[in-house]
């Protein structure tokens, strides 16, 4: 890999930060202190309007605050020069919103350009950077965006920030706008290059699992940008503020568990199974005899083959060759719970068959297991956290009443 030891993240501290818009009765944001470490990525998550753009515009000042102060590495940028605070803050938004009548490699050349580096300087500088977001220099370099994907426009637009090699970097929604499979690419890649280099980074989504999968804390902002909780993923999900930190991780933390958990945690039932062998009249009572309204029938080598109601084999007049519906999708038993649901939920039928090493039927899970057993982890978790949360506040008693002993004993000596 191209040279990569770059500037390393700076910490940020905003004091009081507030921004207070022309005309507006109340401040968009309003009084927001918060410590960022160096390295470190951070992750502004919130409802729409709350101010989550307008504080992270505020850290590079395309926002002027109207109060509170602005720290990067101690130094205070509140006042200085906007163009000198360019170089230390990168900044990548949405759709990339790259220049339309620039070139790539003019686009990524703005900064740079901006604090008067030399062409040759550049010219090695964009190079490095398309390589670095993994895109070939010499197809790419001369394109226009709209020659692009969304996907590779918002690489560009990642580089772009990257270019002056800023110590932080800010991101707003920038993979909002790119479909699920590219934004899960975008995401790990990302990933792989904070691990390299070690920016501090600024992140703001609307999505909580974007945030738990990037974040090393997240903040949970409410309106005016007060903080509802600033924390650990895992401390959030297992130990939400308040109401509202909960109806905002909820359903991430419910799919958070489900991706953490196996199917061979979980009750594996079984179904009523048959093969080709079976005469069809054996089927038959098996169908009316057993509670399910349906069996499995397996193939020659036991593995799942089709679903058989017993309406299909009115309508197939008993030719097992026509009836019933092809299993479509199986798991095994190292499947995770999300795996297992999304089978669940494609197969539209409230049940998955599970199989063995060599695609052997070895039961069935389905939809109402699942759903108990999200339910059984998540209250679990909060137990969990409740009887940490009740430890915490013994040693803090235990403390004070120690605390209170040693000033009576003190007024008594003296
Ligand atoms: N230039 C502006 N002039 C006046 N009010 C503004 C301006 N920009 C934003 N606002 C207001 O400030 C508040 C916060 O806006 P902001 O863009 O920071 O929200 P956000 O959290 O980023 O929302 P979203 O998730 O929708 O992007 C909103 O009420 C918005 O209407
Ligand atoms: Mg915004």
């Amino acid at each position: 890999m191209a040279e990569t030891s770059g500037t390393s993240g700076a910490s940020i501290e905003l004091e009081h930060l507030t921004k207070r818009y022309p005309g507006a009765a109340e401040p968009a944001v309003d009084s927001v202190s918060m410590e960022i470490k160096a390295g470190e990525t951070v992750i502004f998550v919130g409802p729409s309007g709350c101010g989550k753009s307008t504080t992270l515009k505020m850290i590079n000042r395309l926002i002027e605050p109207t109060g509170g102060r602005i720290r990067i590495n101690g130094e205070d940028v509140t006042d200085i020069d906007p163009v000198r605070l360019r170089r230390k803050v990168g900044y990548a938004i949405q759709s990339a919103g790259l220049f339309p009548h620039m070139t790539v490699a003019q686009n990524i050349a703005l900064v740079p350009r901006m604090i008067g580096w030399g062409k040759g300087r550049i010219g090695d500088r964009v190079e490095e950077l398309l390589d670095l977001v993994g895109l070939d220099p010499g197809e790419f370099h001369g394109r226009y965006p709209r020659q692009l994907s969304g996907g590779q426009q918002q690489r560009v637009g990642v580089a772009r920030a990257l270019a002056a090699d800023p110590p932080v970097l800010l991101m707003d929604e920038p993979f909002g706008a790119v479909d699920p499979i590219t934004r899960d690419h975008l995401q790990d890649e990302l990933i792989r290059l904070q691990r390299e280099l070690h920016k501090t980074i600024v992140f703001v989504t609307h999505d909580f699992d974007e945030a738990i999968k990037l974040g090393d804390r997240i903040a949970v902002l409410r309106e005016r940008s007060h903080i509802a909780q600033f924390d650990t993923p895992e401390a959030i999900l297992t130990n939400p503020a308040d109401d509202f930190v909960s109806g905002f991780v909820g359903a991430g933390a419910a799919l958070k568990r489900l991706s953490l958990t196996r199917v061979r945690d979980v009750e594996i039932t079984g179904c009523p199974t048959v093969t080709f062998d079976d005469p069809l009249q054996e089927i038959f009572n098996k169908l009316r005899s057993s509670g399910t309204h349906e069996v499995l029938l397996l193939d020659g080598r036991g593995r799942p083959y089709k679903w058989l109601r017993r309406g299909d084999m009115m309508r197939a007049k008993g030719s097992l060759a026509r009836a019933g519906t092809p299993v479509s999708d199986t798991v095994t038993r190292d499947a995770t719970l999300r795996d297992a649901l999304e089978a669940v939920l494609t197969d539209n039928a409230g049940r998955v068959a599970v199989t063995g090493r060599h695609g052997e039927y070895t039961g069935v899970v389905d939809m109402e297991t699942l759903m108990n057993s999200v339910h059984e982890l998540l209250e679990a978790d909060r137990l969990e956290a409740m009887e940490h949360q009740h430890e915490l506040e013994e040693i803090r008693a235990d403390r004070t009443h120690a605390e209170q002993e040693g000033a009576v004993g003190g007024g008594r000596t003296a």
